[in-house]
């Protein structure tokens, strides 16, 4: 077992060799209310740097003419290390994602990407859902449990709750919308998506949006709004209003919406949200009396 101390070992040799199963199923009892389901890190660590940092700091070298020792102080140097990575991985993913051209080679590289740790315990990488030939492209956080297991997004109860949503506005996503995540693989425990999971992604989810070509951008939650909008400010801030997102120097229009999670823990929310959604049919009337008589320009053509 890594980590484990001196006393904890000597204690645990002390045990009795025979374990109840009841004692078992009680300790796995207790992780699973603990919210630990998984025995794996967040983010990929360099443990080679790490036992690196460790021996130059047991073995000092002599100081160097600048007076520096060569020690990198413990603290520092996988921290140090964590972020340069980071950056080359963000630059990787930006390389491959700028080489897609359609949305299935986009999946496909997405798919093989091994930069996310998340993907490591994911059961499925899950790249979107209902119709890629539409206009309107929903973007929720990251997958739960539901879209995991079927590798399909947002399916599960808040699915459920935004076909409600759409289908009380006339829209279907078999028809008329298309949904995908910020991030492409399940959070542990359903836990909140982790900053450098979203740098890590955020090209993905970009180029998905220039391959998509949406003519309106529906953003679920503060966490899908932040990570695409040039602002920090809560979704109960940025709900509400159109704003713009700029696809390739054309502005489309963005609007951000409570998450449907969000929806159903406060369900008084759902009369701004329906102002919303009224907001949203009209836009979308907008754009069709704009598009009737001219010759339509879609993804598969
Ligand atoms: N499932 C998804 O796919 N996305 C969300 O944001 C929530 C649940």
């Amino acid at each position: 077992m890594a980590g484990m101390d001196i006393s904890t070992e000597n204690r645990l040799n002390d045990m009795p060799n025979h374990i109840e199963e009841g004692d078992i199923l009680s300790l796995l009892q207790w992780y699973m209310d603990s919210g630990v389901d998984e025995t794996i890190d967040d983010l990929p660590q360099d443990w080679f740097e790490l036992s690196r940092s460790l021996t130059q700091k047991t073995t000092p070298k002599s100081p160097s003419p600048t007076g520096q020792s060569g020690i990198i102080p413990k603290k520092i140097a996988p921290l140090a290390s964590k972020m340069v990575s980071i950056e080359h991985i963000v630059q990787d993913a930006a390389r491959l994602a700028a080489s897609c051209n359609s949305l299935s080679e986009l999946n496909d590289v997405i798919k093989s990407f091994n930069g996310c740790s998340l993907k490591n315990i994911a059961t499925n990488t899950v790249f979107s859902d209902g119709n890629p030939d539409s206009d309107i492209m929903v973007i929720g956080e990251a997958p739960g449990v539901d879209e995991d297991r079927y590798g399909k997004a947002i399916i599960g109860k808040n699915g459920q709750m935004l076909d409600r949503m759409f289908k009380a506005i006339g829209l279907s996503r078999e028809n008329d919308f298309y949904l995908t995540n910020i991030l492409p693989w399940r959070p542990p425990g359903n836990r909140k998506a982790l900053a450098e999971e979203i740098t890590i992604c955020l090209p993905f989810i970009r180029r998905h949006i220039e391959l998509f070509n949406p003519k309106t951008l529906i953003l679920l939650g503060g966490i899908s709004a932040n990570s695409l909008i040039n602002s920090d400010l809560g979704i109960t801030r940025l709900r509400g209003k159109w704003l713009e997102y700029d696809l390739c120097g054309k502005t489309i229009p963005v609007r951000p919406l409570f998450h449907p999670a969000y929806l159903l823990k406060q369900p008084k929310a759902k009369a701004d949200t329906w102002k919303d959604l009224l907001e949203i049919k009209a836009k979308i009337g907008e754009e069709t009396n704009k598009k009737s008589g001219k010759k339509s320009g879609k993804k598969t053509e």
